[in-house]
């Protein structure tokens, strides 16, 4: 088969490493400048893809899936697929690949990060520099210890493990739910606890989950009201797993100290929300895999999950195919 022949089309742009390794090899459209392609433009690409690059989490579902008949395999820049309808791509054969593992760290650093800053109030304490209110009061709070403490991980696949070697370097314990228990938990050092037991004994409570059916709104007014009074909460998997309401709510309350996220319901986040005016939260847009070089990691899987998949071979990470 002659791949430079296959249409492979992307709605917005792709990395630089990926787009050179990919122009020459398949016959490449993509949209190399800021926003997304214009509509109409991005239906016609469509008619004659074979292949879809996907990124800025557009929307998969039937609807685009019968603009592109000719379609093989959708290959999306990201850890998560959660904006691919997967069942619709299996029940038309078309593959779809992902970019586990290469993030992993640096997801976990972020994790971390956001961890400490409610902890420690980094952000905090620079905007209070930045504002000139030094001179009057030294910090704007205390903070509180991580050395000791509970954090419980609610997800624990690759990027749930690395967080527990970072936790573990600070001395903390950690507790761990996941959909089924780990065999190897030991070895990484978490113990297992229902989500109740979890939420009722951790001080810190760091989400990791995938968003899917089970996990929509899964931290809600029930959930925080089962976390412990005080107790901090960080988010780096997907803003639809919060109920964003009542996590304003609780922190308003005083119920939880602090929160950190890196993903947020809605994306992007208003600065006028009032989640923000709670003074007890810090976000960071969407930034969990954003260095250069996991980036660049991420988009050349992306192009061999492509090429894999348009030569009718197994892709380097591909997504399982689900019924129904
Ligand atoms: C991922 O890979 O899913 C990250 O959240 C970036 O979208």
């Amino acid at each position: 088969m002659d791949l430079r022949k296959c249409r492979v089309v992307c709605s917005g742009k792709i990395r630089q490493a990926a787009y050179d390794y990919l122009k020459d090899k398949v016959d490449l459209y993509s949209w190399q400048q800021r926003g997304r392609v214009p509509a109409e433009q991005w239906d016609a690409w469509l008619a004659e893809a074979e292949a879809i690059y996907s990124v800025s989490n557009i929307r998969i579902d039937e609807a685009l899936l019968e603009k592109a008949p000719k379609l093989k395999v959708i290959a999306q820049a990201s850890v998560g697929y959660d904006n691919i309808d997967i069942a619709a791509c299996s029940r038309r054969g078309v593959k779809v690949g992902h970019t586990p593992g290469i993030l992993v760290n640096d997801v976990a650093d972020l994790a971390y990060g956001l961890m400490l800053d409610t902890a420690r109030g980094i952000v905090r304490g620079h905007l209070h520099v930045a504002a000139g209110t030094w001179a009057e009061r030294k910090a704007p709070g205390l903070g509180v210890t991580l050395y000791g403490k509970t954090v419980g991980i609610v997800g624990m696949g690759d990027i749930g493990s690395a967080i527990v070697a970072r936790a573990k370097a600070s001395g903390m314990k950690v507790l761990y739910h996941n959909r089924s228990r780990r065999l190897d938990d030991e070895a990484i050092g978490a113990s297992y606890a229902t989500l109740p037991d979890l939420l009722a004994q951790s001080d810190f409570v760091v989400v990791t989950v995938t968003l899917n059916e089970s996990t929509k709104g899964m931290f809600n007014r029930e959930t925080f009201a089962m976390m412990k009074d005080g107790a901090r909460f960080i988010n780096v998997s997907r803003g639809k797993v919060v109920d964003t309401e009542a996590l304003t709510e609780a922190l308003a309350s005083g119920k939880l100290a602090a929160a950190a996220l890196d993903v947020t319901d809605p994306e992007p986040f208003p600065g006028d929300h009032p989640l923000l005016a709670t003074g007890k939260v810090t976000i960071t847009p969407h930034i969990a895999t954003a260095t250069g070089e996991t980036k660049d990691a991420m988009s050349l899987v992306t192009a061999d999950n492509i090429l894999a998949g348009l030569e009718g071979k197994k892709m380097p990470a591909q997504v399982p195919v689900r019924h129904g």
